[in-house]
């Protein structure tokens, strides 16, 4: 069963401490129609169109409240930027070619590949760039960012990105998707809620009826969990959506996120703020709240498509197999040495598990149409075998 794990904890700092206008919002949500599933309550901490956590902040780097793969290093988006390179020569060199970013934060990740992808003319002369975003004040960052990107455009939903061969990169966007948590009772799996009690604080509970039939829908691991024991499940399909379009259009996608290869019981529900993990219930809004990626579940929603799966592997090794220490070595050639300290560091954290280190506990899925039989990165297992145990 897994267990919530600290991942990007730095050095533990006040949490906000003024009202959130979101809290009252819930509260009264929940006197006039009842406690709120966890999903709900998640969907509107993020994406409440006046209050969301993701509507009105850029919440990321040191001042923020969590620093991102992008953010530690220009070595994470330069080698996804090769990665796509290898996928493109793969597809046949199809020109236009779609490049597209989930999530993309700051920018930081879409300006670092494409200043990899400008040693590669054909291809960068072949691209219009996408970016799904909903947060208008990061849209506004990625704008300076990318001023000089190649046909570039905005989108809040990948629906409204036109077809065709697509390559789409997502760090950390699927942690941010809501996710429901069912709670294993005597008579079936309820749904936990948000509800408020006797002082009218918000606290977790149970839907009163369980969900009929969801035992049919359980993965192995999850069978024989105990009473009390919660599982986490995301809807299908945005995967489904990423998976139909390459498996239709040709190209592939690579999703990089914390979370397990199996799909198994655990609460990994969390708030996070300032680099410290904060009570998911006292500040909705204003708080970062996620939960861990359930890789096999995505796999199997793009099999279930007829897409072609790679991997999972950790983030460590995919970047290693990439080349991340070699750039290191010659970025750090030109480095001062404070500066060459800097790049070590960034590559251990990138890298290596442990306390911070983003490693391990960080994994990587590639999804392709089914002509593509490896990527580069990757492993090429794609029936049956697609996922593997770090
Ligand atoms: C955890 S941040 C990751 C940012 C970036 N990928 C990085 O690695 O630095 C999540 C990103 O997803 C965006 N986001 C959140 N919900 C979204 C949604 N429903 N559709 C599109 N983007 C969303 C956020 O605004 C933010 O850019």
């Amino acid at each position: 069963m897994r267990r919530r794990a600290r991942i990007r904890a730095l050095q533990p700092r006040s949490i906000v401490t003024e009202p959130a206008p979101l809290l009252t919002y819930i509260k009264k949500l929940i006197k006039t129609s009842g406690p709120l599933p966890v999903w709900r309550y998640m969907q509107l901490c993020l994406t409440h169109p006046e209050h969301g956590y993701y509507i009105a902040r850029d919440p990321l780097g040191r001042e923020g409240d969590f620093v991102t793969s992008p953010e530690v290093s220009q070595m994470f988006g330069e080698l996804l930027g090769l990665w796509a390179a290898s996928v493109w020569r793969m597809m046949g060199s199809p020109d236009p070619l779609r490049l597209i970013e989930l999530g993309p934060g700051r920018g930081t990740l879409m300006a670092d590949a494409l200043r990899a992808l400008r040693v590669l003319p054909p291809m960068y002369e072949s691209l219009s760039v996408h970016m799904v975003e909903i947060n208008p004040v990061l849209v506004e960052k990625q704008m300076a960012a990318l001023s000089d990107a190649p046909n570039i455009e905005w989108h809040t939903s990948l629906d409204q990105v036109p077809q065709g061969p697509a390559i789409i990169l997502a760090n950390e966007y699927f942690d941010v998707l809501p996710v429901h948590q069912m709670v294993r009772r005597d008579g079936g799996w309820h749904e936990r809620v948000v509800d408020i009690d006797g002082s009218g604080q918000l606290v977790f509970g149970v839907s009163a009826e369980p969900t009929p039939r969801f035992d049919v829908l359980l993965p192995p691991l999850v069978r024989a969990a105990p009473v009390g024991a919660i599982f986490e499940w995301r809807p299908d399909a945005e995967m489904m959506s990423i998976a139909t379009r390459v498996r239709d259009n040709g190209g592939a996608a690579l999703i990089i996120d914390y979370g397990h290869v199996r799909s198994d019981a655990g609460d990994t529900f969390q708030a996070i703020s300032r680099h410290s993990f904060a009570d998911p219930l006292k500040y909705p809004g204003r708080v970062d709240v996620t939960a861990h990626v359930d890789f096999e579940a995505l796999a199997r929603a793009a099999e279930d498509v007829g897409a072609r799966v790679h991997g999972p592997v950790p983030q460590g090794e995919f970047l290693r197999r990439l080349g991340i220490e070699a750039r290191a070595v010659n970025l750090m050639a030109k480095a001062t040495p404070e500066l060459s300290d800097d790049i070590a560091t960034a590559l251990k954290r990138l890298t290596e598990g442990g306390r911070g280190g983003m490693g391990s506990m960080f994994k990587v899925i590639g999804v392709s149409d089914p002509s593509l039989s490896v990527l580069v990165g990757l492993s090429d297992q794609a029936h049956g075998g697609g996922i593997r145990t770090p």
